[in-house]
């Protein structure tokens, strides 16, 4: 595989993407593009990655294509660069909703589309990534090549693309509801006392902890919440209040929401 990996948009995504990549690949396998210069020389300076004139020179040079822009400018990024794609080009979709089926009906080829969920903890090398691709379209080397990149910015599972829907429900939107609960656990212990800068660092520590605890445990997570909970003690007040207050039923329909609007956002 000679040809250059390439990226279009050098937002956040992108630029995490491109960080992540280049402690694993020289610089002079990546070429990029983004519409804004400032960000364009930033990026170059910081990365050392030449930066194109343009999408359509991105195209050309390489043979894997990510899409880093959002999901509404999917149609004119792909109508630009859809002279230079070849069947043998694997574009890499980031945006929700956007299938293999639309990108290669926009492009008028038939390329090889890997769908892809990041995160944003991915900006900071803790990102969960799902990622689909039909059986067969990779080989074994463009396979690793792409799990490489987005393993350098966190964990990364291939999942059967009908399931992309549900991964933008337990990793892509999901970092907002755990920041909302460190949130909430720190807006009420800063009213009992704790400073703003205190009660969220205990919180969002004790947030990191307990996920590590599910990875690295064998035990379901809701034996590991009973494990805490000893009898007459605190925590089981805690939990017993989550409880009647419904929880489970709170967190469903949050995930409902999210889910209704990634079918609304499909591109088929
Ligand atoms: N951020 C997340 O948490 C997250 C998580 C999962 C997936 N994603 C997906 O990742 C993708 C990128 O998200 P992001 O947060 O990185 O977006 P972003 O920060 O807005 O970055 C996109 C960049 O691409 C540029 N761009 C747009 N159209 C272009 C074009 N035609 N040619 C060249 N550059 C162009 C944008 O420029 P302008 O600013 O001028 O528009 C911007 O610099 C989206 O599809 C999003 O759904 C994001």
């Amino acid at each position: 595989m000679h040809k250059k990996i390439g990226f279009i948009g050098a937002g956040n995504m992108g630029t995490a993407l491109m960080s992540g990549a280049r402690k694993a690949f020289d610089a002079d396998r990546f070429i990029f593009f983004d519409r804004n210069t400032d960000k364009r020389e930033r990026i170059s300076g910081q990365l050392g990655i030449r930066a194109a004139d343009d999408a359509v020179e991105v195209a050309r040079e390489s043979g894997i294509l990510f899409l880093m822009v959002k999901p509404q400018n999917y149609a004119e990024v792909i109508d630009q660069i859809k002279g230079e794609l070849q069947e043998d080009h694997i574009v890499i979709s980031v945006a929700p909703g956007v299938t293999g089926g639309w990108i290669r009906r926009q492009a008028g080829v038939n390329v090889r589309v890997v769908r892809v969920m990041p995160n944003t903890p991915s900006l900071i090398g803790a990102g969960m990534t799902g990622l689909a691709y039909e059986e067969g379209a990779l080989s074994d080397e463009e396979s690793d090549v792409i799990m490489q990149i987005f393993g350098s910015c966190g964990k990364v599972r291939r999942v059967d693309e009908s399931l992309m829907d549900a991964v933008i429900c337990a990793s892509g939107s999901s970092p907002a509801f755990y920041y909302l609960f460190i949130d909430a656990i720190a807006k009420r212990c800063e009213e009992l006392g704790m400073t703003r800068e205190d009660a969220v660092f205990f919180a969002a520590q004790t947030a990191v902890g307990s996920g590590k605890m599910v990875l690295e445990s064998d035990e379901a997570p809701a034996v590991l919440a009973e494990r805490v909970c000893s009898k007459g003690g605190t925590t089981i007040e805690g939990v017993r209040s989550l409880q009647a207050d419904e929880l489970d039923s709170i967190v469903a329909r949050a995930i409902d929401a999210t889910y209704k609007r990634a079918v609304e956002m499909r591109k088929e």
